[in-house]
């Protein structure tokens, strides 16, 4: 098959941060020289006190150790705000575009650093100090980034729980990082819908230790209950503090954040990430990989509960001085053209999101998209998945009039902010691959072994240093972190993605090797569904794995084994549905749930997943050996009621 190539424009080779002979050179210093080149990237941010230790990292095992600029001092908070007050005090910050198109609000530089401030001194009249956790359970309004200013400026750790998780969801997080206050509202909203934000949390406390706090930030004006003593409304406290409060003087290495993300095995992890290289990553990567000039305005449609929206609508945008537009709302209400609307209204020039938005959104047609001029645009981006070339495509010929890049960027929550992506002033870009090593980033791809391959290959990706953005560690847990990332292969890091290495040296992420999937761009864990599943009376056991989704890329698909005695039906197929909603998220609900009178297992009583993940995408013909069953029968019965027939 010939493949698709897409030059770089002759103006963007010009005009960009990086064109194709920068790109070179500054990989190699990055790589050759890293304590060279970092230290010269990192007078990007403001120094209360300056490094002189620039890289100080280990991938050994038994000794992982992570640490960037370790004597250096700084506030997040003060980079993000206080630095741009003299030349952009009057930029517009967050653009917020509310769920209801009749609703927007521009806050400038000097607002946003007056209510961070006001924010932050609110935090300390409830008691919050330095180290202390914070959750913050918001919807995507303004506030949500002022929780996460206001926790850096008096260096609280804040964790940001999405809004669509359930309470069980929640509680597990407040306490797993055993947070002191919990910030939330009185309702979301969301395509006209209403979250019930605070009743939530008050389902979560009554499950938690006790001691916490609720600050709850009125945003539909619903009536909630208050409980005296414990919770607090925003406007009445902010009312009382002062909008001065310093910035405190943080260690490099002191944590910024926990934000809890799915993994193969047992409950979330809580991964942590620390002030300056995380912050240096977020802004480099922010300004370079986007291009960023002074005019733009920045539209990543994330919601701030994932990692993209921490470092690409809060810390990269913020800490570069940009203008970052936030949206309440959903692609679809109230029509399918508000993307594009908001694109027009608000004349967004770089516009980034994710495959699962542009598959959903194509499905309906040019139509809604051609209603908009879209004519600000300039590039666009893409995040969370892979992108397959024919929803690229259409991005690229529909959305972006064949005028705009894309760059396909991947990362993860435990890598900070992008590592590997097209330069749009560099990269020719190939529909579906996301290119190229970012600076100081080196991929590499092994084998089953562990054995690195080279040239042409596809294997698994590991890197092989470190980089500023890296996690530090599991909160709480560094055993975990240790053993979930650099077990696999000695002295590296491993993704948990597998990926294709072409005789051009792109980089093609082919997904999740590992009990992972990736629903709508969302993590879950395969684990974490099926334990939901057995805490369901009538459930004795559950298997869970993804299939080819057209929509959401993977979509979930269990196999149950009920309660003697209970009998399957669609009534009770659809309890189970729901009650995985319940107990996590509407994010986890299972699309397809076939019952399953046995499950497909070895004599150890190892369940055999590449038999049920041959069965949920349709391909049984190709089951491989099931001899080592302990009871082979059970396949025929699997594949007879097999819900996924194409
Ligand atoms: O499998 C990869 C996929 O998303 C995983 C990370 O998920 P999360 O931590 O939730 O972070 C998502 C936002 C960075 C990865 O292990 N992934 C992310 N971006 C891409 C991707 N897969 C292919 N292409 C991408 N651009």
């Amino acid at each position: 098959m010939h493949e698709i190539v897409h030059a770089v424009p002759q103006d963007w080779a010009a005009s960009a941060h990086v064109d194709i002979d920068d790109y070179h050179s500054l990989y190699r210093r990055s790589v050759e020289d890293p304590a060279g080149f970092w230290a010269e990237q990192a007078q990007r941010l403001d120094w209360i006190k300056p490094f002189t230790v620039v890289k100080n990292t280990s991938f050994a095992p038994g000794a992982v150790s992570i640490r960037w600029f370790e004597d250096g001092t700084l506030n997040v908070a003060a980079n993000c705000l206080d630095r741009h007050l003299e030349t952009r005090g009057d930029k517009v910050a967050i653009l917020w575009e509310g769920d209801d198109p009749s609703e927007s609000r521009a806050i400038t530089y000097r607002e946003l650093h007056a209510e961070v401030c006001r924010f932050a001194n609110v935090l300390k009249k409830l008691g919050v100090e330095k180290g202390d956790r914070v959750t913050i359970y918001l919807p995507m309004i303004p506030e949500a980034a002022m929780a996460m200013l206001a926790c850096a400026r008096i260096g609280a750790i804040h964790s940001v729980v999405f809004g669509g998780f359930s309470p069980d969801s929640l509680a597990g997080r407040i306490g797993d990082c055993h947070s002191t206050l919990v910030i939330t509202a009185d309702e979301g909203l969301r395509g006209g819908k209403k979250v019930p934000l605070k009743h939530n949390t008050d389902l979560a406390l009554a499950k938690t230790i006790g001691d916490e706090k609720v600050l709850v930030i009125r945003r539909t004006g619903a009536e909630v209950a208050m409980h005296a003593g414990r919770d607090y409304w925003y406007h009445e406290v902010s009312a009382e503090v002062s909008a001065d409060c310093p910035p405190a003087e943080m260690n490099a290495e002191d944590p910024l954040f926990i934000l809890y993300t799915s993994g193969s095995t047992g409950r979330p992890k809580g991964v942590l990430h620390t002030t300056a290289g995380y912050l240096l990553h977020a802004a480099m990567t922010h300004e370079i990989v986007f291009d960023l000039k002074e005019d733009d305005i920045f539209w990543c449609t994330a919601d701030v509960g994932w990692v993209t929206g921490h470092t690409y609508i809060v810390y990269g945008p913020l800490a570069n001085g940009a203008t970052s537009v936030m949206f309440e709302g959903v692609p679809n209400y109230p029509s399918n053209s508000r993307f594009w609307q908001v694109v027009d209204k608000h004349k967004v020039t770089i516009f980034h999101t994710a495959p699962t938005a542009i598959r959903a959104l194509m499905q309906s047609g040019d139509e809604p998209v051609k209603v908009a001029s879209r004519a600000s645009l300039r590039l666009l981006g893409s995040v969370g998945e892979p992108i397959n070339p024919e929803a690229w495509e259409w991005y690229y010929r529909v959305v972006g009039d064949g005028r705009c890049p894309i760059v396909d960027t991947w990362w993860q929550t435990e890598t900070g902010g992008v590592l590997i992506t097209p330069f749009p002033g560099a990269t020719p870009l190939k529909p579906g691959s996301a290119s190229w090593p970012f600076f100081g980033v080196q991929p590499g791809i092994v084998d089953s072994e562990g054995r690195l391959l080279e040239g042409a290959c596809e294997g698994n990706l590991v890197l092989l240093d470190s980089w500023p953005g890296q996690m530090r560690t599991v909160y709480g847990d560094h055993e975990r972190f240790e053993q979930t990332y650099f077990s696999a292969y000695k002295n590296m890091y491993f993704t948990g993605d597998g990926c294709r290495r072409d005789a051009d040296g792109y980089y093609w992420i082919t997904g999740r090797v590992d009990d992972v999937i990736n629903v709508s761009g969302h993590r879950m864990g395969t684990a974490e569904v099926e334990s939901a599943l057995v805490a369901h009376q009538n459930v004795s056991e559950a298997a869970v794995v993804g299939y080819p989704h057209d929509i959401k890329g993977q979509g979930i698909y269990a196999y149950v084994t009920l309660m003697a005695g209970v009998e399957p039906s669609d009534a009770l197929r659809k309890e189970l549905v729901g009650w995985v909603r319940k107990e996590i998220g509407p994010i986890a609900s299972p699309d397809l749930v076939q019952f399953a009178p046995g499950l497909p297992k070895t004599r150890s009583g190892k369940i055999m997943r590449r038999i049920l993940r041959k069965i949920a995408e349709d391909e049984f013909s190709a089951l491989g050996d099931i001899s080592t069953l302990a009871d082979p029968a059970v396949v025929e019965d699997l594949i007879a009621n097999r819900q996924n027939r194409r």
